[in-house]
């Protein structure tokens, strides 16, 4: 039936129920990150004996180059900040893994980012960067007592070019407030996600996001146009190129940008932003099975390939999470397996609203959708977007969370839900309904357009007898079905022993070298990638 595709009242009246909210990681605040219970894994690496351990001189040293407000530093290491202001930057996001730092550095200029790696690097201190803290592999946070250099105090837009659509600006500034400001001179930012809200553009870069704008904008590695990056010993890499054409030699900043912290500190970033679309539509459909939205994602690139921006795809079990944890309601008349966000932006709203039309129409009439809902307004839009976009801290909300953010083939992407499913119940583990089990959902959800599956796995708490059921069974499977074992969040330290399974020892071992090489005390996230 296409009646709720069309029937923009029914939408707007089931809409009004819910109160609108863009799920942004900033929602999980600190205090109740701390108040679940966190479990150290087996797997933690022992702390690097080489690294020193801080004294009162060196806290004096830091003093001696930061404002004092930059500086929390606990009673242990001879400061008298209250240890519960560190919590924030000791936990990431999950509250799967936690470290024991007891000093947070926030400069507030590249020149302070440099003295104090210089200052670390001649006393072998080890250093963890940190942008939002929105990273989901364990990256941004400390193992053991590394100090945390926070880059949230660098936060300046440097310059905007509104004729060629060039920002340059400092790494932490927050991606939505850089949104806002490209936003307001017409523009949109190259990438878009669900942790916007908090997550730095130094972090995004750092971690090379993806996101949901990936289909129509692609890779940071090609929006990125310069980097201003401090490496290991001080030194400061002023790569703050403004153009997009450069041919002068090796693109070091390419080696940066998904380089999680390991090889330098990211300061400044200058980037392309296109110009904001003029028209934007929003879809959400029903689909029946897996197969079917192979079938509309094909559909989809034939009939609307020029405006098509963002093509999402999550099950029944996401749903019911997102609907139980937002006060939204489902748009369409029933449940399905299988739900789809389609997006078009475009320059001419009446040339997208009928091409959009005429691809749900064609659709429905060929049974690959059952029922589907088209935003009428900015609001709508939001609400649809929630509903993809809410997942994680949906899922955060029922329980521990496993996060595999896996590249599979298109065909075979949705198997390994099916697979983990069936190992964990054969392990006596989860009975899909039965939440007295250890593990409470098996689900699936992403960026289908990019072949990205977010596998997650949602349990009552974090441990090994759980986590030995699908590590590496889930990294094999991956690699039989040559796919990546991380389409966009990274290594980290959860993948870091996993590495193998997507690259070859050759490829590691010149990885290796390349850290050596710019961090040859290796005192720059230790313990994380390789
Ligand atoms: P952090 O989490 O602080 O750090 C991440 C890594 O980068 C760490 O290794 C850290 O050491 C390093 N780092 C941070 N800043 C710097 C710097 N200035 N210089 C050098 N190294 C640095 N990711 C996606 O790819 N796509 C998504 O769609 C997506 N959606 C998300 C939705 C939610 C709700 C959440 C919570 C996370 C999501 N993520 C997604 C993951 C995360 O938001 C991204 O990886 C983001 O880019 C991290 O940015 P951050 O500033 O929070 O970095
Ligand atoms: C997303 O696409 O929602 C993010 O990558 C976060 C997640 O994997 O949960
Ligand atoms: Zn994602």
């Amino acid at each position: 039936m296409l009646t709720s595709i069309r029937n923009s009242s029914v939408l707007t009246a089931q809409f009004r129920l819910g109160a609108c909210r863009v799920g942004n990681a900033t929602t999980l605040k600190a205090s109740q990150l701390f108040s679940r219970k966190q479990q150290r894994f087996a797997h933690t690496p022992t702390r690097n004996a080489g690294f020193k351990q801080l004294t009162s001189a060196d806290i004096e040293q830091f003093k001696s180059m930061l404002p004092s407000e930059t500086i929390l530093a606990t009673p242990a290491v001879g400061g008298s900040s209250d240890p519960v202001e560190l919590e924030g930057f000791n936990a990431d996001w999950l509250n799967k893994y936690r470290g024991a730092s007891q000093l947070v550095l926030r400069p507030k200029s590249t020149q302070e980012v440099a003295d104090i790696l210089r200052y670390c690097n001649e006393n072998q201190i080890a250093v963890v960067p940190q942008g939002g803290n929105t990273g989901l592999v364990g990256g941004s946070v400390p193992v053991h007592d590394e100090v945390v250099l926070s880059l949230r105090n660098l936060n300046k837009i440097r310059g905007y070019d509104e004729v060629s659509g060039v920002l340059a600006c400092d790494a932490g500034c927050v991606l939505e407030e850089l949104d806002n400001y490209v936003a307001e001179r017409g523009h949109t930012m190259p990438l878009d996600l669900g942790a916007k809200g908090s997550c730095h553009i130094g972090g995004n870069v750092a971690t090379n996001a993806g996101g949901i704008r990936f289909l129509r904008y692609g890779s940071l590695h090609g929006s990125v146009l310069g980097l201003e990056v401090v490496l290991p010993d001080g030194t400061i890499l002023d790569n703050m190129s403004l153009l997009r054409k450069d041919n002068t030699g090796y693109d070091l900043k390419q080696l940066f940008i998904g380089s999680e912290g390991t090889l330098g500190v990211i300061t400044g970033v200058s980037l392309l932003t296109p110009r904001r679309p003029a028209a934007v539509n929003v879809a959400v459909l029903g689909v029946s099975s897996y197969e079917q939205v192979q079938v509309a994602f094909k559909l989809a690139r034939q009939r609307c390939g020029e405006i098509l921006s963002a093509f999402e795809f999550w099950d029944a079990s996401c749903m019911g999470a997102v609907l139980h944890h937002h006060a939204l309601r489902n748009p369409l008349s029933s449940e399905f397996p299988f739900y789809v966000l389609i997006e078009t932006s475009g320059s001419n709203k009446s040339h997208d609203d009928e091409k959009l039309s005429e691809l749900l129409e064609e659709l429905m009439e060929a049974e690959v959708v059952e029922d589907g809902a088209l935003a009428q307004d900015d609001s709508q839009i939001a609400k649809m977007w929630t509903m993809r976009e809410g997942i994680p801290e949906s899922l955060g909300k029922t329980g521990a969370t496993y996060k595999y953010d896996v590249s599979i083939p298109i065909p075979v992407l949705y198997d390994v839900v099916g697979d983990i499913a069936s190992r964990l119940e054969a392990a006596g583990l989860y009975k899909q309904g039965d939440t007295t089990r250890p593990v409470k959902l098996v689900c699936g959800y992403g960026h289908i357009g990019d072949s990205n599956l977010h596998l997650n796995i949602v349990a009552d708490k974090f441990q090994d007898k759980v986590t030995d059921i699908f590590e590496p069974f889930v990294y094999e499977w991956v690699q039989s079905h040559r796919g990546s074992i991380s389409a966009e969040h990274g290594i980290g330290l959860m993948k870091r022993d996993y590495l193998k399974y997507s690259k070859s020892s050759p490829m590691i071992d010149y990885m290796k070298r390349i850290k050596s090489l710019f961090d040859p005390k290796g005192i720059l996230n230790p313990y994380k990638v390789v």
